[in-house]
């Protein structure tokens, strides 16, 4: 299965509760969904396995492997649509039957509205599930002091491909 793997491309649902500095105290809840892209074959590479288990090929799906990814965020579910930003960090496959992919990674904003704001998404994604929750950590420019979590989705899975959308939901102060 992990030999085969060409592509593996997540739509995130993204629901996060944010608070800034400025506006402690009171909550707002915005909802932003879109799209992430992860690409671990063919053309444009955006995910990377760069360390793993002792002899064995390094696979996202293998228990021990550690990837840097850098996923395109778009605004719909093609790959061509509006872009948002960039995803950037690591997955660490970190379940011993492979089915858990630790999400570490920052939201880099490149959309008129955020641009240049970050956010810090952590957490487990079992990744077989439909619906995953991972924790947004904390955030900079327009998202500091943001707190909250994401709904990960997977709407559409490919066993050949491993295309996997994902959308983001997003709520702030
Ligand atoms: C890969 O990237 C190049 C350069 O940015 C672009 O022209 C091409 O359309 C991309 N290919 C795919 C399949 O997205
Ligand atoms: C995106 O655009 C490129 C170049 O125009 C095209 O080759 C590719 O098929 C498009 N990708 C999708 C998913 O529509
Ligand atoms: C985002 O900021 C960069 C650097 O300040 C700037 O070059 C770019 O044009 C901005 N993009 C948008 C969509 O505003």
């Amino acid at each position: 299965m992990a030999a085969k793997m060409a592509t593996l491309s997540f739509l995130l649902l993204l629901a996060i509760v944010t608070c800034s500095e400025a506006k402690l105290g009171y909550l707002k809840e915005t909802n932003m969904v879109f799209y992430m892209h992860d690409i671990e074959s063919g053309t444009n590479v955006t995910t990377i396995p760069v360390a793993g288990a002792p002899n064995k090929p390094f696979s996202v799906l293998r228990f021990g492997t550690i990837a840097a990814i850098d996923d395109l965020l778009t605004k719909g579910y093609n790959r061509n649509s509006t872009q948002v930003g960039r995803a950037r960090g690591i997955y660490v496959n970190s379940a011993v039957d492979g089915s858990d992919l630790h999400f570490l990674m920052s939201l880099v904003f490149t959309n008129k509205v955020f641009n240049g704001s970050t956010l810090e998404v952590q957490g487990s994604d079992r990744f077989f599930l439909k619906y995953r929750e991972v924790s947004v950590v904390s955030g900079t420019g327009k998202f500091r002091m943001g707190k909250g979590y994401a709904i990960l989705e997977t709407v559409y899975l490919n066993t050949m491909t491993f295309f996997f959308p994902i959308k983001l939901y997003y709520t702030s102060c």
